[in-house]
């Protein structure tokens, strides 16, 4: 494959996270990209993710602080990844499409739908490729839970049952703040979800919700916070713990609680086009016990997300280690190799080879502009049902004709 070059835009935790990843695909033996240049709005982080990459792979990518500046001076990029907070997205791909760039960001796609969609027509004017990390959908559980769906395993596909509740009392840097992030976990981690069920079941057509924000007060005393969810935050950035947001946060405010503009809870009852009904909840202002039942029901039995697949007698027939055997079994050495290449099993490291591959004319990427955007179109559903109080039609928010939630968003991007 030609080496792809890229561009790294936010260098905060996520962006380290995929680094990570980029030097597991390294040490697989993929050597066919480059990072050529980083940028973040804070300089220091910037550096510090180019002194990283640096020490693993020998050479160290031009700092920026401005990307209009790092597009001024590369010349040489293919690809520009955006890792940047949600209302930066649309401003970030667009300018680097108009610099005649790819574009790989984070989930979401857009800030709102109409962000987004600005996004996927500067890709169709300018013809460049315009992938979404989506990057649940291609860990092994969910390869192997999508495979004995598919294959009729629990038979015709009836009810899906996503239970996302916890608490949460940390404060999460912009994330708490609508008019940065967008929206909460719903639309946050969300659009995983979401991806998940388009994925497994197909689309959704309409969306009846709720929305309610019960605790609108997090603490930025980390140290002495023991809820659930403090817990996994730190499981999963450990590693780049050094790097992450709180950095810029100043100790001396540490135990202040701070005002959260976001909802803490939606409840959504989602009507799929093949006739399956499922029931969404997301809160984290729900102390007591955290519940991540996760389910699809089918007419023969069940899939269970962590578990694996119950047959009509109540009993897990195939646990997920052996569901996995099973996919494993079906599917050719070509096809292993393209679900995990390398042998890799790392979600992102797995997205960057799909990059890769379609910048090489090899296959297009599994996630693209339209998948992401179908994604974001759910969580966009919930906020609009929950807002004027009645049913709404994905269709509609996809094709923007609903936008009561997301006006203010729109107006405070810029872009109404
Ligand atoms: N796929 C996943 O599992 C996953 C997980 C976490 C985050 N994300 C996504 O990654 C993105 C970043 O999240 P994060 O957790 O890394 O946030 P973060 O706050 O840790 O990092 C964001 C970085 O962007 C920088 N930034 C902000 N505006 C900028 C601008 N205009 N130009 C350049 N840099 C700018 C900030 O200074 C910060 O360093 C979000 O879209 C988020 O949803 C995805």
């Amino acid at each position: 494959m030609k080496k792809t070059v890229c561009a790294f835009i936010g260098c905060g935790s996520m962006a380290n996270g995929h680094l990570n990843s980029l030097i597991k695909l390294w040490n697989a033996g993929c050597h066919d990209f480059d990072i050529a240049a980083c940028c973040d709005i804070i300089v220091d982080r910037a550096e510090d993710f180019a002194c990283r990459f640096e020490t693993i792979l020998g050479h160290k990518p031009r700092v920026y602080n401005d990307l209009a500046s790092m597009l001024q001076h590369e010349k040489e990029l293919d690809s520009v990844a955006i890792f940047t907070p949600h209302i930066n997205h649309h401003t970030s791909a667009i300018m680097a499409m108009e610099a005649g760039l790819n574009i790989i960001t984070e989930k979401p796609l857009g800030f709102t739908m109409r962000a987004a969609k600005m996004i996927m027509d500067k890709a169709e004017e300018t013809g460049k490729l315009l992938h979404v990390f989506e990057n649940y959908r291609l860990a092994p559980a969910e390869r192997s839970l999508n495979w004995a769906i598919k294959s009729g395993m629990i038979g015709k596909p009836r009810m899906l049952l996503w239970m996302d509740i916890g608490e949460r009392k940390w404060y999460w840097d912009w994330r708490d703040h609508l008019d940065i992030a967008g929206g909460a976990w719903t639309f946050d981690g969300g659009v995983h979800h979401s991806d998940l069920f388009q994925y497994n079941l197909g689309d959704v057509r309409k969306v009846t919700a709720a929305m309610a924000c019960y605790d609108n007060i997090r603490y930025q005393d980390y140290e002495n916070m023991e809820d659930y969810e403090q817990a996994v935050l730190e499981k999963r950035y450990a590693h780049f713990r050094q790097t992450r947001s709180l950095k810029t946060i100043d100790p001396a405010t540490l135990k202040e609680p701070i005002e959260a503009t976001v909802e803490d809870t939606t409840t959504a009852i989602l009507e799929f086009e093949n006739g399956v009904i499922g029931t969404w909840v997301v809160c984290r202002a729900a102390p007591g016990k955290v519940d991540r039942s996760n389910v699809i029901y089918g007419s023969e039995g069940a899939a269970f997300w962590g578990e694996g697949i119950y047959n009509c007698k109540q009993e897990l027939e195939y646990p997920l280690n052996d569901l996995y055997d099973k996919f494993m079994e079906s599917l050719t050495p070509e096809e292993q190799e393209m679900y995990f290449p390398y042998g890799l099993q790392d979600t992102l490291a797995i997205e960057w080879h799909q990059h890769f591959a379609a910048l090489n004319g090899i296959r297009p990427v599994e996630v693209d502009a339209m998948t992401g955007y179908k994604a974001m179109a759910i969580p966009m559903a919930i906020y609009e049902s929950a807002t004027i109080g009645a049913p709404v039609l994905v269709q509609d928010v996809m094709d923007l004709k609903v936008e009561v939630y997301q006006e203010h968003l729109n107006k405070i991007a810029g872009i109404i």
